[in-house]
């Protein structure tokens, strides 16, 4: 099987994934997908350009724009006691350079109250141990409930897509910063996850497994069977 490889944060970058760099501009961040995307198979690097990877998963040739998508149709109109947990996404734009057109991706940076870009959760688990606020793994929860409520098909519940603002004094608050996969194309085989009550199971599945990784066993489950029934607070 094909392993993809991680690539490196590029220089001038501030952060990055597995597919796109993070910049710094202005006050604003900016998402630039890489160029290619690297899979190992047979001892070999494979490159592919990333519009096949983007066209494959998402429908598009171009993530930033799925994402602008699904945070135009999903996120754009958070009610109010939602807005601290999900980034805004504040502009699509296109530059050329020789040929090639290249999307840029505008988000507000998530700051903390000393100004600092804020860590993921993975990045932050490393350094300061887990997080064992409950007062966190609630405001987790009620994110993760508003979602199921709304119907929204979300599954990368992982830590590098979420990052952990610290308010002062210990107030942590977690911050979604990755919707590009929020559809149900990339899990096209997975026809079974067209039925809500089989995709709110497995999203509950997906962010309880982060909450028992990132805080411990006995956070686990605060999300329930019906958490899609329930109203966040
Ligand atoms: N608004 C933001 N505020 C602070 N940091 C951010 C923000 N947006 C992105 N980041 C940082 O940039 C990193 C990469 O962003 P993102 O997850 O969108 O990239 P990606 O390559 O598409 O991710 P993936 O690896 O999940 O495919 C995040 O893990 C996070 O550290
Ligand atoms: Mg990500």
């Amino acid at each position: 099987m094909a392993r993809p490889v991680k690539p490196k944060t590029p220089r001038g970058a501030v952060a990055s994934g597995w597919h796109r760099a993070v910049y710094k501009h202005g006050q604003s961040l900016v998402k630039k997908p890489f160029d290619y995307y690297t899979a190992r198979f047979l001892a070999m690097n494979i490159r592919l350009p990333m519009s096949i990877r983007a066209l494959k998963r998402y429908g598009v040739k171009d993530m930033n724009l799925a994402e602008w998508n699904h945070y135009q149709r999903y996120f754009k109109h958070l009610p109010a006691n939602m807005r601290p947990y999900f980034a805004r996404l504040t502009r699509l734009a296109y530059t050329t350079r020789g040929k090639k057109k290249r999307s840029w991706l505008y988000v507000e940076p998530v700051l903390n109250a000393n100004g600092e870009l804020s860590q993921t959760m993975a990045d932050h688990v490393k350094q300061h141990g887990r997080i064992h606020d409950p007062a966190f793994w609630d405001r987790f929860s009620s994110m993760v409930k508003w979602m199921l409520q709304q119907k929204i098909p979300f599954f990368d519940f992982n830590a590098h897509n979420i990052v952990v603002q610290r308010h002062i004094p210990r107030k942590w608050v977690p911050v979604m910063v990755d919707y590009k996969s929020a559809s149900l194309r990339p899990y096209w085989v997975h026809v079974w996850l067209r039925n809500p009550k089989i995709r709110a199971q497995r999203m509950i599945r997906l962010a309880n497994r982060t909450i028992r990784v990132m805080g411990g066993a006995h956070y686990c489950l605060k999300l329930s069977k019906n958490a899609e029934n329930e109203r966040p607070r």
